[in-house]
């Protein structure tokens, strides 16, 4: 089985020169050790308390199987600027009571935390990132999406293949998914599989507005994802996996006694088209922000 190299970045967000070929090559980019653990835990604290202010009892009027299909795509397709949480499959009887605590069933909180959360604000937005960023050619990227994957034990559910391009198209494709594993991401509790190199085959489907409903749509010409290379993305906490936004990518079920969680950002060009029939789309009066200045890192200490 194929292995991805790991590098790292210095104080500023700097990486060596292999580390931005790899990112060309691959399609991603594995960073160890770029969150720190106390900076890991406040996040994971800064999540909980999220959970444990949200009433669940919002979510009978949502998940209950009288309203479900409607209520549910509706509260997804507004979240793109608010705080929501989404859960694991099979946790609400048919009225829409939750049949486990809150905490063991939801997946997860999208879409705009990066921007409604102090502490996940002033992580999103840190020089760290825009110096990374920069130096992995992406041209003025905004902060467009936010997720806190809890990925629960026994009951995380898998997330099956898929290009994160086909979600947040634009053109030309500048999508670009930062993953930061907040815990130990493990072949038991689910890591993160890539296709390494795969990014050059193209986007496969997008999933947009077709006559007022969300679908997924083949793309003309698109190749089968080619799995015979998959491989798995073991990460110690604190690790950040850089994934450009036509890399292929799967999680699997947790299966394990421990809970994997990860925080995802998902930048866009802001010099790209990005359209209106994709699932995300932000209130005027709320607009995407930059992810900062431009930094170069040519008199930095790269490492
Ligand atoms: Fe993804």
């Amino acid at each position: 089985m194929l292995e991805v190299a790991r590098y790292h970045a210095d104080a500023k967000g700097c990486i060596a020169p292999e580390a931005v070929d790899a990112w060309a090559r691959d399609g991603l980019l594995v960073i160890e050790d770029f969150v720190a653990a106390d900076i890991c835990q406040d996040l994971i604290n800064a999540a909980d308390s999220q959970v444990a202010n949200f009433d669940a009892r919002e979510a009978a009027t949502v998940f209950s199987t009288a309203t479900h299909e409607h209520a549910a795509s509706e509260y997804f397709e507004t979240s793109g600027d608010k705080i929501r949480f989404f859960f694991e499959e099979g946790v609400f009887d048919t009225s829409g009571t939750l049949q486990i605590p809150k905490e063991q069933a939801i997946n997860k909180i999208g879409h705009a935390l990066h921007d409604l959360d102090p502490t996940f604000q002033a992580f999103s937005y840190q020089p760290r990132l825009a110096v990374l960023a920069h130096q992995l050619g992406l041209v003025d990227p905004l902060l467009l999406q936010s997720m806190l994957i809890f990925k629960q034990p026994s009951i995380g559910g898998e997330v099956s293949w898929h290009q994160d391009g086909s979600f947040l198209y634009t053109v030309p494709q500048s999508v670009t998914g930062f993953w930061f594993a907040l815990e130990e991401a493990t072949l038991e509790n689910g890591c993160l599989w890539v296709l390494p190199g795969e990014h050059a085959r193209g986007l496969r489907s997008r999933f947009r507005r077709i006559d007022g409903r969300l679908q997924t749509e083949a793309l003309p010409g698109a190749p089968d994802f080619d799995d015979t290379a998959k491989t798995p993305l073991e990460v110690p906490a604190g690790t950040l996996v850089v994934l450009n936004g036509l890399l292929p990518h799967y999680s699997a079920p947790n299966h394990s006694q421990k809970s994997r969680y990860a925080y995802t950002l998902h930048t866009i060009s802001a010099t790209a088209q990005y359209p209106k029939d994709n699932w995300l789309q932000r209130n005027d009066s709320f607009p995407l922000r930059s992810l900062g200045a431009r930094t170069d890192c040519s008199n930095a200490n790269q490492i």
